[in-house]
């Protein structure tokens, strides 16, 4: 029996993994994201540090990990700085950014990011202690690679990249898979069906957007290079190499694509389902409304105190147009003006924090509007509420366009808020009497319920797969190491068409005029002419 125990012991000792998640604080929400992935790990026993580098002052108020251990790293001089940048992005949430504007942004943003991570590499100690610990495994997310030059710092073996996105652009340019910009809004948006204007203008502004992170990622190399000595491998390489790409959306909501051996979907990774139960000053409110409920929310980076106040009386005003629903709306605390227009509107109730998962569970919910994070948008798929996207920035309107395509959703433009409420007014007759959108809501649903593998299975066993037979080398994709030039074989292509249009056409051209034909032709058109 003893030994029975002492076997049972061993086999749980050899299962467990040390696993380190690389976690920068750069919104709540990635936080969050990056603790329910540890949490996950730890739950399945394995021994998972969240390394939190806090570049917003957020993490000791952050209730990020309940079973994985939680290490904050504060102190960083450059936050300031980061936190400007991120207050300019919610400063100018209404506006239409010029696409000169996001290069501008995220050069702005990556580069004192890059100045973190400089700042983080030179903490001898931390580093000293982390590798003593000799991790398995690490986890970081695409945003920066900063994680991953340190993962190779660290010597940890296995690596893992966590896409807080749909399959975004730097993905794609990392892993050598060239970015299919017919298809998928990456750097400017589309339309479910692109016209040629909108697919030139994706494609060019995906080119731009990956030289600049080029450029970004090599001033990232340079602070190892300064750190770790000439031989240091680029972070970018090194995230080229990560054994698995996971992906923290389904793979049913995100744009049909090319994908690759080693991408895992784990999208509503630790998302309380079927949660229902909510305090009673909500569950009331969810029980008023003839025909239902409207939940409006614009997420945190679109501040509802900040942006001009006539939003939030718009949403007010359309709420007066449909008495028979209640609307539940989202508004931050500090936000007195939605708050005091809200007391005329009968049929409204104003909140800076809402169950959200519990609402969205709730059979009264009719209808979400919301800026179109992708929590959100993975919360109320796993939930078959049909949405109005109103997205505001970063990957919010390629999610916006997701939901478009798979037809659980209209997406609205956020001036529409302002300009042209009725366009939003239009929107939700549609979905409240248009069957179509919450079926469609609900079998995707049901398709996301029903998978042979839960997200949760799928991190753990594919993580532990990879550790324990050192690495996915062969899954990994033969064209990483290829340049766009070699992939698309122009270097092949372009002597071609040369050739074509130097030499054979002008040749066959030239032949074709005084041949014969030629004649025979000039002949027929004068013999028309005469009669
Ligand atoms: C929104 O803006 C107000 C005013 O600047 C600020 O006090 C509040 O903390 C902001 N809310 C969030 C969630 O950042």
């Amino acid at each position: 029996m003893r030994l029975l125990l002492l076997l049972v012991l061993l086999v749980e000792f050899a299962l467990s993994y040390k696993i380190l998640v690389f976690s920068p604080a750069t919104s709540k929400s990635h936080l969050i994201s990056n603790g329910r992935l540890a949490d996950e790990l730890a739950q399945a026993g394995h021994d998972v540090t969240v390394l939190e580098l806090d570049f917003l002052g957020i993490s000791e108020t952050t209730n990020s990990v309940k079973k994985a251990k939680k290490r904050i790293i504060g102190g960083f001089k450059q936050a300031t700085q980061f936190k400007n940048v991120l207050l300019g992005f919610s400063e100018t949430v209404m506006e239409e950014p010029s696409f000169t504007d996001e290069v501008k942004g995220w050069w702005a943003y990556q580069n004192v990011y890059n100045d973190l991570c400089a700042e983080f590499l030179e903490n001898d100690k931390v580093f000293y202690e982390l590798k003593k610990e000799h991790f398995d495994g690490f986890f970081a997310e695409q945003i920066n690679l900063c994680g991953f030059g340190y993962a190779h710092a660290l010597a940890i073996p296995r690596r893992f990249l966590i896409s807080s996105c749909p399959f975004a652009a730097p993905v794609y340019d990392f892993t050598g898979l060239p970015m299919p910009t017919s298809t998928v809004p990456f750097a400017a948006d589309m339309s479910a069906d692109p016209s040629y204007y909108e697919r030139a203008r994706n494609f060019l502004a995906a080119v731009v957007t990956k030289f600049e992170f080029m450029i970004l990622n090599s001033r990232l190399h340079e602070h190892f290079l300064q750190k770790w000595g000439a031989d240091f491998p680029s972070p970018a390489s090194i995230a080229s190499n990560v054994d698995v790409i996971f992906i923290a959306t389904d793979e049913v909501i995100d744009i049909s694509t090319t994908t690759l051996q080693n991408i895992v979907h784990v999208g509503g990774l630790g998302v309380d389902d079927d949660v229902t139960e909510m305090d009673k000053v909500f569950s009331d409110e969810m029980e008023k409304g003839k025909l239902g409920v409207i939940y409006f929310s614009l997420g945190t980076i679109a501040n509802t105190t900040k942006i001009d106040k006539k939003v939030m009386i718009s949403v007010l005003n359309i709420a007066k147009k449909f008495p028979d629903y209640h609307f539940i709306i989202r508004a931050d605390k500090y936000d007195i003006s939605t708050r005091e227009h809200a007391k005329g509107v009968s049929n409204s109730f104003v909140s800076d924090w809402l169950p959200q998962t519990s609402m969205l569970h709730h059979s009264r919910l009719k209808l979400f509007i919301t800026h179109s994070g992708y929590n959100s948008i993975v919360e109320a798929a796993r939930a078959g509420i049909p949405l109005i996207n109103i997205p505001f920035m970063f990957d919010q309107n390629l999610n916006s366009r997701a939901v478009e395509k798979k037809g659980w959703g209209i997406r609205r433009h956020k001036n529409h808020l302002l300009t042209q409420p009725e366009a939003i007014e239009e929107a939700i007759n549609e979905i409240i009497h248009n069957k179509k959108y919450s079926d469609k809501a609900i079998r995707i649903r049901d398709l996301i319920k029903s998978k042979p593998l839960s997200a949760s299975q799928l991190l753990v066993k594919t993580t532990e797969w990879a550790i324990r037979n050192n690495g996915l080398d062969e899954l990994k994709f033969e064209n990483r190491g290829h340049t766009t030039w070699t992939y698309y074989n122009l270097d092949v292509i372009l002597p071609i068409l040369w050739i074509v249009f130097s030499f054979i056409l002008p040749t066959i051209f030239g032949w074709y005029k005084f041949s014969c034909f030629g004649h025979i032709e000039e002949k027929t058109k004068t013999k028309s002419k005469k009669e």
